[in-house]
């Protein structure tokens, strides 16, 4: 459970006051817990035991009446690798199953991107009834789990099914599913990425440009598998047929380098995870001319000069806590011109290909990479669609210790 994180929610039952015990147990596991409590919940639990045992804030209500302060229910959805509702009173129960959307509870579980567990507790005639299984069996089958209600002694002096699970029962339930799900648990919630694409195009006159036949594919199929993993995405692109929505998408269109590196020193700062895989030009022509250049003479001379490194850049300001990835496209001594490259620009990874390899780089469906990373650790890939090449390198980034 370590490094899991457990969204807590608290419904207004008398076993709220267990859950001060089961965020200790999730803690102790190296979990962490944020939670959120319906209104009525806080007379059964005081919201300040439960921050202060979880170390976060508790969410209650969408606003804080004195300061105004906005609590942002995706954000909860974003953040947690499982939503665990404990207890769960019939009320909340009947709410979730039909979709009443009247607390900051339940728009936070509407919007929950990961998966939900529930722990009902409830009077034994209550656990019984008709509407409570049928809201029961709702839930099930909107893929929400549920750790049955024990028997035993109720708070309303009978005795009978509708206790809430014991602490370590819950536990062992979300171990269970920590155990079953690894794969399935998104693995960058609330990770922002920045992810450079495409060529760029360097301006000769106003209707001609120095280029390359990048297509983008690669750098949006990265954007991709980040965003199937829960990650927010800034996809810088050049100019390209590729076309993607996402909720968690933002799409910035630059054309030549020095657009590229504007938006770049823009966004980076905010990013934990920057992915180069723009194929910029190393070369601009030194004057764009405003007019279109007729042809006059045999020959036409050019002057370039030199664009700035974006990566490189990226690399020189690069914080502790953030992970930087570039490419390198080599057709000779792939591995010594890679390693070179990781160190200059200062990449905790390198992705290396080579347009040897047929089938893979510009222009194809397909690639062939290697990943090298800063510990000198060298991984060699078959050749794949870009989607799969995509995910192994974003596999690769979540298992990456600096
Ligand atoms: N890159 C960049 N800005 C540039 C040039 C390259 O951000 N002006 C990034 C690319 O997105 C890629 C990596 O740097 O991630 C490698 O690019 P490449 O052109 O292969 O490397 P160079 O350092 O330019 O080396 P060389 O051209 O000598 O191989």
């Amino acid at each position: 459970m370590q490094g899991k994180r457990i969204l807590l929610g608290i419904t207004g039952g008398i076993a709220a006051y267990k859950i001060a015990f089961l965020i200790r147990i999730l803690k102790k596991r190296g979990a962490e817990v944020k939670c959120i409590m319906t209104p009525a919940s806080s007379d059964f639990i005081s919201p300040l035991v439960v921050a202060t045992l979880s170390d976060n804030p508790v969410g209650i209500e969408f606003w804080d009446k004195k300061t105004g302060v906005w609590t942002n229910h995706v954000d909860y959805g974003l953040w947690a690798d499982v939503f665990v509702v404990a207890p769960l009173t019939a009320n909340t129960l009947a709410k979730m199953a039909s979709g009443v959307c009247d607390n900051l509870f339940l728009a936070t579980y509407l919007s929950m991107k990961c998966p939900t567990i529930v722990a009902p507790a409830m009077d034994l005639d209550m656990y019984a009834h008709p509407t409570t299984r049928r809201n029961l069996d709702q839930l099930k089958s909107d893929g929400v789990t549920i750790i049955p209600a024990e028997s035993g002694q109720l708070a309303s002096g009978l005795e009978g099914e509708g206790r809430m699970a014991e602490p370590e029962t819950i536990e062992a339930a979300i171990a269970h599913f920590f155990e079953n799900n690894s794969s399935s648990v998104p693995q960058l919630n609330s990770r922002k990425i920045l992810i450079t694409a495409g060529p760029t195009y360097e301006a000769i006159d106003p209707v001609r440009f120095i280029g390359n036949h990048s297509s983008g594919k690669m750098g949006f199929s990265l954007a991709k598998a980040c965003l199937e993993q829960g990650a927010e995405v800034i996809l810088i692109t050049g100019p390209t047929q590729e076309t993607l929505s996402h909720p968690n998408l933002t799409i910035v269109s630059i054309v030549s380098a020095e657009d590229l590196f504007l938006q770049v020193k823009k966004y980076w700062e905010t990013c934990s995870i920057g992915i180069f895989s723009a194929a910029v030009a190393d070369y601009r022509p030194e004057v764009k001319v405003d007019q279109k250049i007729k042809k006059s003479d045999e020959h036409l001379q050019l002057t370039l000069v030199k664009n700035p490194d974006v990566l490189s850049w990226a690399g020189s300001v690069k914080k502790d806590s953030q992970l930087l990835i570039g490419f390198a496209l080599e057709t000779s001594n792939l591995l010594d011109n890679a390693s070179d490259k990781l160190k200059r620009k200062n990449l905790d990874i390198i992705v290396m290909n080579t347009l040897e390899d047929e089938g893979a780089g510009f222009g194809h469906t397909t690639n062939k990479i290697a990943l090298l990373d800063a510990h000198n650790n060298f991984t060699k890939f078959e050749l794949k669609s870009k989607l799969a090449v995509a995910t192994d390198i974003v596999t690769y980034l979540i298992n990456y210790k600096k």
